[in-house]
């Protein structure tokens, strides 16, 4: 098949583009040229989606099968794309995520969740909220077509190339050693999937055209943050790295050493009404239609692998642009906060 990657080149969509050269597809990809490198074997095609002019280049005496949306980010961007490839394009995968459900979080959702209310017709620009994930859907279904769309509500995506960090955090954290901070209950499960399983359900569904949506991540309570932590620090942490367990309450205690949780220490979910549902979402339809997600140990084996050789990265690029997806991850907890929280709760 001829398959457009709208991204294509980091993370996911370089996932996806891995898989369908695998599979013997003709890939194009559209990005900017900034966040990392196409596949030898893709047809890269340079360019702004946020440009009606680049996006008319693309489409330019070509045609596809099949589109896969990873970086649609504004429902305007949405919008234009599935409008400009309507005639060009058979079929169009929206990666989505479990962000657009309004009740993600406090409840356990599924594809018949309602989702946050934000219009297809939202003006581009607007500064990060999860509602703009369900504008993007909408703007991709009534600009594409519903009956060809597929919404791929995505859990939170790990494995190699994932230059947000949280899987390499802990890695990272685990290779300085010593006393480390393990939060909350280890008992407690987690949901996440590795890009490249995410990658092939999402292509399997693609080549039998299904439309229609899919909750896509691991199913509820196959790994707990215990086994995370045990996982990377047998990979990562030399001789003598000891999780050391912190209750939830000291962490979340109000006072200069208070924690963030999820963001100072990656993924920690803490027993919170608000968050029940988090790691719970109902991904029995995709199972069902033959989604397999490989072994957590796997995954952590395969990042730490590429974490260890990949090629020193900057955070700016030559143009002085900050934040792009390869600069080194700058969140997690501080060294002296983790030690000061260890030694009064440790
Ligand atoms: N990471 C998670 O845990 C998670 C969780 C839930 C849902 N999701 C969703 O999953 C999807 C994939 O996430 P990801 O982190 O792997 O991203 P991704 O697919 O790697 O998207 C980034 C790609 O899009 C390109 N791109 C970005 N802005 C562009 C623009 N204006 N014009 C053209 N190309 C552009 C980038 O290349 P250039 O920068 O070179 O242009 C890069 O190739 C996203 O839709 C995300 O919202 C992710």
């Amino acid at each position: 098949m001829k398959i457009l990657l709208l991204g294509g080149s980091s993370f996911l969509g370089r996932a996806y583009a891995a898989e369908a050269l695998a599979r013997g597809h003709l890939v194009t990809t559209f990005n900017r040229g900034r966040s990392g490198a196409d596949l030898p074997g893709a047809e890269a095609v340079r360019g702004d989606r946020d440009s009606a002019e680049d996006l008319a280049r693309l489409v330019e005496g070509r045609t596809w099968d099949a589109v896969v949306d990873t970086s649609a980010q504004q429902p305007a961007q949405a919008a234009l794309s599935a409008r400009l490839l309507r005639g060009r394009a058979g079929h169009y995968t929206v990666v989505s995520s479990l962000h657009a459900y309004a009740d993600w979080g406090p409840q356990v959702v599924d594809e018949d969740s309602a989702l946050l209310p934000c219009p297809a017709d939202t003006p581009p620009g607007q500064p990060f909220g999860r509602e703009l994930k369900a504008g993007c859907e909408r703007a991709v279904q009534e600009g594409f077509g519903a009956d060809r769309t597929l919404v791929l509500s995505s859990g939170l995506l790990i494995g190699p190339y994932e230059f947000g960090g949280r899987l390499p955090w802990w890695l990272e954290r685990m290779a300085r050693g010593g006393r480390v901070l393990a939060p909350g209950d280890p008992g407690r499960t987690m949901q996440v999937i590795d890009v490249r399983d995410f990658a092939a359900f999402g292509l399997d569904r693609l080549t039998d055209g299904t439309a229609g949506r899919f909750v896509t991540t691991a199913p509820p309570g196959r790994l707990t943050f215990g086994q995370w932590l045990e996982t990377c620090r047998e990979l990562a942490g030399p001789a003598g790295t000891e999780l050391v367990r912190v209750e939830d309450g000291p962490l979340l205690a109000e006072g200069p050493d208070q924690v963030t949780p999820w963001i100072e220490l990656p993924f920690w979910a803490p027993d919170l009404p608000d968050w029940q549902g988090i790691w719970r979402a109902d991904s029995r339809r995709a199972e069902a239609a033959g989604l397999r997600c490989r072994p957590f140990a796997e995954t952590a084996r395969d990042t730490w692998e590429w974490l260890r050789t990949r090629e020193p990265v900057e955070d700016t690029d030559a143009e002085g642009r900050k934040g792009r997806p390869e600069a080194p991850f700058r969140q997690g907890i501080e060294p002296a906060k983790e030690q000061r929280l260890l030694a009064a709760h440790g």
